[in-house]
């Protein structure tokens, strides 16, 4: 498993009408070229792009309460017969703005600037309040348009959100403007792409793509190749001086985030055959993009960094759960408590609390058994989320463990998947219960579970009945895997033999204790003894059964 252990394919094109948009800092010199929708208008067009934000001091917790700088320009463009005198348009606003300057235009209820515009502003020209007609003109950009540069403070909408106004229309007597289409253009240099939600498939302006609308989820190529594609469709304008519409460019330098995943390396775009995809209006046609790319991004885990997810072990034949190691996926703030100790052991109860509900079982636990207690006590391992791996029992022919995912994010995980390496066990490996288990002959000793089709969510985090007294409440999966030890003789599954050497949830290889459970001296044929004669039981009845059936 050294090598990348997964490959994700971002196939994304440029439509028809695509023409690039480019390094906005160009923009202040350069006379706007009209976006694409301005072909289909034959009066007055208005459009309004978001250019840029900076957070604003105070930087506070409460993110509706955040202020942002931001820079946006609004256009007034006149692709109609006859001049428009007198332009006057309305915005409305949503976000609280507070408009510090408007380049081109003035505020028709005479406030001046820092004015509170939260509920919307009329504008109108300063330098050029006449918008001749393109006929008069040989189609002189600098006279049938106007570009008003609006700069100020908004609240609320953190990237990568776009603050957009509600609606922008002509207020000029005889116009009537259609309702706008959201289309979020974006003008940053590093602009965040999410990943649309299922409910979007059939969308007929964003949707309609093969393999669009994952929510961020993506599997394994060995497991489902229809599920670990993700493709997105960027749609590009150009503006001057770079008008040339046959050069085109993909973006570079992609990087993957979400909320709980390994680090991706991505290499560069190639351009492939161009995408074939249907026709947005939902008539059985097809549409070809003028240009795709693909990017293949592998999965690498970069030396220093903390892991996401964690793992604890624990075994029928010691009472004590060894929980994840402190710290195991980072910890920030550690003045109370004592990085570098390590965890302490824990009754299996506790698994099911939030860390910080634990100390008083972990101190109890301790005392009972003469542990002993670190002084800060241990850090908390911080994971989003954990694994227990439980030895289940141990038998002469055979044994079974019992693997629980705790979910202490407060997000679902669909499609969520889990890699178990076992050097020794593995080929053992017989069946899991309630998961889908597939051995991957390509990677060695290796097995990947995941949830049984319908039954795929880990779900996230919830509150305790009663909030003010319940700990909150993990998403939890369980199931039980069995072995034949016939393939793997000798193996001691107490030392270590039974415990997974490397555990992956979604393809973030998830830290490990640093111990196994222990087996006290003595009991381990005994308690042995019972268990085999009741498996020997249970095959028996289950032979019988499979008789009468037969
Ligand atoms: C807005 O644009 C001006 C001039 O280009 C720039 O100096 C400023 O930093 C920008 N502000 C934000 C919030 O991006
Ligand atoms: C966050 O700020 C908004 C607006 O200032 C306020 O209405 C809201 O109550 C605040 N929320 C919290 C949790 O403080
Ligand atoms: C916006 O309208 C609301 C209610 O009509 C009013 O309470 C608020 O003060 C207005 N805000 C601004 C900035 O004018
Ligand atoms: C989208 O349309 C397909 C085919 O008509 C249908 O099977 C699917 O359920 C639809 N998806 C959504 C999210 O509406
Ligand atoms: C189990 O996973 C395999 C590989 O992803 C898949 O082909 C199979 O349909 C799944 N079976 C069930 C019952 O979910
Ligand atoms: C991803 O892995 C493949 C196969 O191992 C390799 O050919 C390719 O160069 C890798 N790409 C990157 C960006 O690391
Ligand atoms: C769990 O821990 C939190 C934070 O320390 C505390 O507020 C809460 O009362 C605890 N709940 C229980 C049931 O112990
Ligand atoms: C989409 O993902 C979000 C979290 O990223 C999750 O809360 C939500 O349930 C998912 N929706 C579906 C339909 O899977
Ligand atoms: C799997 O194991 C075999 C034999 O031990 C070895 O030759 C091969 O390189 C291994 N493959 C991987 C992907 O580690
Ligand atoms: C969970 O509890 C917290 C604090 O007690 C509360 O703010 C939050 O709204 C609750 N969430 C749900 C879904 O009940
Ligand atoms: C359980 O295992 C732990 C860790 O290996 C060990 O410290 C402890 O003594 C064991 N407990 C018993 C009852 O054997």
């Amino acid at each position: 498993m050294k090598r990348a252990f997964g490959m994700l394919t971002f196939v994304f094109f440029f439509l028809p009408f695509g023409v690039r948009l480019s390094k906005n800092q160009d923009y202040d010199e350069m006379p706007a070229a009209p976006p694409p929708a301005v072909e289909n208008c034959d009066g007055i067009f208005l459009s309004y792009d978001f250019l840029s934000r900076t957070k604003e001091y105070p930087h506070v917790k409460n993110a509706t309460a955040q202020s942002w700088a931001f820079n946006s320009t609004a256009r007034v463009l006149n692709t109609g017969k006859f001049e428009l005198k007198a332009w006057k348009i309305f915005i409305r606003f949503q976000h609280e703005e507070i408009l510090v300057n408007a380049g081109g235009a003035v505020l028709m209820d005479g406030d001046d600037f820092l004015a509170a515009v939260g509920n919307g502003s009329y504008f109108s020209g300063s330098t050029q309040a006449d918008l001749k007609a393109s006929i008069d003109t040989a189609g002189d950009f600098t006279q049938i348009q106007v570009k008003i540069q609006l700069s100020g403070t908004q609240f609320g909408v953190k990237p990568p959100g776009i603050p957009m106004p509600k609606t922008i229309r002509l207020v000029n007597d005889g116009y009537k403007c259609p309702a706008p289409t959201h289309r979020i253009m974006n003008c940053e240099r590093k602009p965040v792409i999410s990943d649309l939600p299922p409910e979007k498939a059939n969308d007929t302006i964003v949707g309609r793509i093969p393999y669009c609308c994952r929510n961020g989820s993506l599997l394994l190529t060995i497991l489902d190749p229809s599920k670990s594609k993700s493709v997105f469709q960027v749609q590009v304008y150009k503006i001057p001086p770079d008008v040339n519409r046959a050069a085109l460019y993909p973006p570079e330098k992609w990087k993957i985030v979400g909320t709980l995943n390994p680090d991706y390396k991505c290499g560069p775009p190639i351009r492939v055959d161009a995408t074939e995809f249907p026709d947005a209006s939902g008539l059985p046609a097809v549409t070809t993009a003028i240009a795709s790319w693909q990017i293949v991004c592998n999965i690498t885990r970069p030396a220093k960094r903390n892991s996401r997810c964690c793992v604890s072990f624990s075994a029928y034949y010691n009472n004590s759960v060894i929980p994840c190691n402190t710290c195991a996926c980072g910890c920030g703030d550690n003045k109370r408590c004592n990085p570098d100790a390590p965890s302490m052991l824990l009754p299996p109860e506790a698994l099911l609390f939030p860390f910080e509900n634990r100390t008083q079982n972990a101190l109890a636990w301790a005392k009972i058994n003469h542990y002993n207690i670190p002084k800060p006590l241990p850090c908390g391992d911080n994971c989003g989320v954990s694994i227990n791996w439980h030895v289940n029992t141990d038998y002469m022919s055979g044994w079974t463990a019992r693997i629980t995912l705790f979910n202490w994010e407060k997000i679902n995980f669909e499609n969520w998947f889990t890699a178990i390496q076992m050097k020794k066990a593995y080929r053992g490996y017989e069946k899991i219960y309630s998961f889908n288990g597939t051995l991957i002959p390509e990677l060695n000793h290796t097995i990947i579970f995941q949830g049984l089709l319908g039954l795929n969510f880990l779900m996230g985090e919830t509150n305790g009945s009663d909030p003010t007294k319940d700990p909150r409440v993990p998403g939890k999966q369980q199931s039980v895997i069995s072995f034949t030890k016939t393939q793997t003789p000798g193996i001691t599954i107490a030392k270590g033999d039974g415990y997974p050497s490397r555990v992956f949830f979604n393809g973030e290889e998830c830290s490990l204790p640093t111990k196994f459970p222990m087996m006290s001296n003595g009991n381990q044929y005994h308690v042995n003894m019972v268990e085999i004669i009741r498996f020997f039981i249970c095959s028996l009845i289950t032979y019988a059964f499979g008789r009468l059936f037969n």
